[in-house]
């Protein structure tokens, strides 16, 4: 068990290995920032949008456009600051032209992800929107279907509560979607209040392997079986 310190720590330093990657070169091209995440390293509550816009490009912040401005508002209806949650995204760099992510940046940006639900240790996951939810579900079932219904997911080496909500863009110009997206977010705080799911197992240490025994010389094979063992 690493203390809270420790692994805010631990945290900085996947940041700093964020802030010069340069795995998906048209990202690393295009992008001002790397939007890591930001909030509270130890939170109980951790978000994960799609991929920062824009504004979080140019203030190497996550969510502080106008459905960042949505998401702060539903946290103060339900008692919360984002100070006190930890927020990212599936991408930690923009896409130009808010295009959708691809596949293969969402494969290579993903070990940040892990690292953060590692380190954080939320009890709630909460995914805004498909992309994050099919990503940490790993399953193609859409956020119409799920949202709102929370189940216990072992992600990574972490069980947590996972939560999937409708992304707050999708919600900020359909209206009916935005009052399931409140009603969604009112149940937060009875998540919050359950007990913190059963974590797995840890997997054991490797132990040392021990020196391999000589082996013996074989007598040549007789021809036949020769070329069948030479098959496989
Ligand atoms: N949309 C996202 O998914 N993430 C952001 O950070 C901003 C908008």
């Amino acid at each position: 068990m690493q203390s809270a310190a420790d692994r805010r720590e631990a945290l900085k330093a996947v940041y700093e290995q964020a802030r010069r990657c340069e795995k998906c070169p048209q990202l690393a091209a295009t992008r001002t920032t790397v939007v890591f995440g930001s909030g509270n390293a130890d939170a109980d509550l951790m978000f994960v949008g799609e991929a920062p816009g824009a504004n979080e490009d140019k203030q190497g912040l996550p969510f502080v456009g106008q459905a960042g401005k949505l998401l702060e508002r539903l946290l103060g209806e339900i008692g919360l600051d984002r100070k006190e949650v930890w927020i990212s995204n599936v991408l930690k760099c923009r896409p130009p032209g808010n295009r959708d992510p691809h596949p293969n940046e969402i494969e290579a940006c993903q070990d940040y992800l892990w690292r953060q639900i590692e380190l954080i240790e939320p009890r709630v996951l909460s995914t805004l929107g498909n992309f994050s939810t099919k990503l940490l579900r790993a399953d193609p079932t859409g956020i119409t279907r799920l949202h709102g219904q929370a189940e216990v997911r072992v992600i990574g080496p972490r069980a947590v509560r996972l939560y999937p909500l409708y992304h707050p863009a999708a919600a900020l110009y359909t209206p009916s979607m935005l009052e399931t997206l409140r009603a969604d977010f009112a149940r937060i705080p009875d998540l919050l209040a359950q007990p913190a799911p059963d974590q797995p197992e840890p997997v054991p240490e490797v132990a040392p392997q021990p020196e391999p025994m000589p082996v013996p010389e074989l007598a040549p094979k007789p021809e036949t079986e020769r070329e069948q063992l030479g098959l496989f």
